[in-house]
């Protein structure tokens, strides 16, 4: 079976529509309940057996290199408290055996740039890449989508990209695909545009923030010039890429939050806190009480 071993997390954007929670730290160190967005996204990578981690951080990247290190001295007031339970959640943030590489993208000159950043680390083999601020929720019983991906990949053998499909209005914060069916959730891309106007969107299939790449993709990347925004975009680097090799579009099983977004994070929120099991009675009877409150009030 094609594993994939390596992971890439762009996480040096700006945060500008997170203003001022990203004003010192990613948009990625958001917590979601109680854990980190980016947390989420490397126990999705974990799960898919991934074990080298490859962070692109940017100017706020302290507190990413800081929540995956070992915490010295929060682990001995910890163990000095006697609070066992806190312990081995402050220890057990990352696997023994996952390593943590960051490299610093010195400007934030794009996503596509952000990737490129990664290929002395990734060399020439096939490498996911998650993109933390599209939360992914599953079922119990269903697989994280990355690691859907991975086994996908294992027969596929090619480049994957995780889609869903957007109200058309929408399809210009996404690149977006046209794609002809191929077999059952998987779709084989013939074309991809970054952020097109509704009108001149070829399909309403968006691309979100889980890839697996295919090592070739760097060259692609390099070759490019600045694009839209003086950005190197993914996109045209997948658009390239997809003209010398096999592109496929992967309808992923999951409900995805888009945590860049005010609303999105709101609702990744809720929906995990109606879940976890120190929040979900609390968190449900006051959700009632509110709805209760504001259908009374008002008029
Ligand atoms: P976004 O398009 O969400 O941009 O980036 P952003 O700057 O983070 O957020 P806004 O739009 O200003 O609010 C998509 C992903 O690519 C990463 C981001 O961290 C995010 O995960 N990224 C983007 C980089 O790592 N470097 C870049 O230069 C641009």
């Amino acid at each position: 079976m094609n594993k994939i071993r390596k992971a890439v997390f762009p996480v040096a954007g700006l945060g500008s529509r997170f203003l001022p929670a990203t004003k010192a730290q990613p948009k990625e160190m958001l917590p979601i309940v109680d854990k980190p967005l980016i947390q989420y996204a490397v126990e999705e990578a974990v799960a898919a057996g991934i074990t080298e981690m490859i962070f692109i951080t940017g100017r706020n990247k302290r507190a990413i290199e800081d929540h995956f290190d070992t915490a010295y001295e929060l682990e001995a007031e910890l163990e000095a408290a006697n609070k066992q339970a806190l312990l081995e959640l402050v220890r057990g943030v990352i696997p023994k055996n996952v390593t943590c590489i960051y490299i610093r993208q010195s400007a934030p000159l794009g996503l596509g740039h952000a990737v490129l950043c990664a290929r002395p680390v990734v060399g020439n083999e096939p490498f996911a890449v998650l993109l933390a601020d599209d939360f992914m929720d599953t079922r119990p019983g269903t697989a994280p989508v990355l690691a859907q991906m991975t086994e996908v990949y294992g027969y596929e053998n090619c480049s994957l990209l995780a889609v869903q499909d957007v109200p058309r209005e929408n399809t210009r914060q996404y690149g977006i695909v046209r794609a002809e069916s191929y077999r059952s959730n998987l779709e084989l891309v013939s074309s991809i545009v970054e952020k097109p106007l509704p009108e001149e969107a070829p399909s309403t299939l968006a691309v979100v923030g889980r890839y697996v790449l295919s090592g070739a993709i760097f060259e692609h990347l390099e070759n490019l010039g600045a694009g839209s925004g003086g950005e190197i975009q993914l996109t045209d680097g997948i658009a390239a890429l997809m003209r010398a090799e096999r592109v496929l579009a992967y309808r992923y099983e999951g409900q995805r939050y888009d945590c860049g977004s005010k609303l999105g994070y709101l609702q990744a929120m809720a929906a995990m806190g109606l879940k976890h099991p120190e929040t979900a009675a609390g968190f449900r009877s006051f959700l009632a009480q509110l709805a209760k409150e504001n259908g009374h009030g008002g008029t």
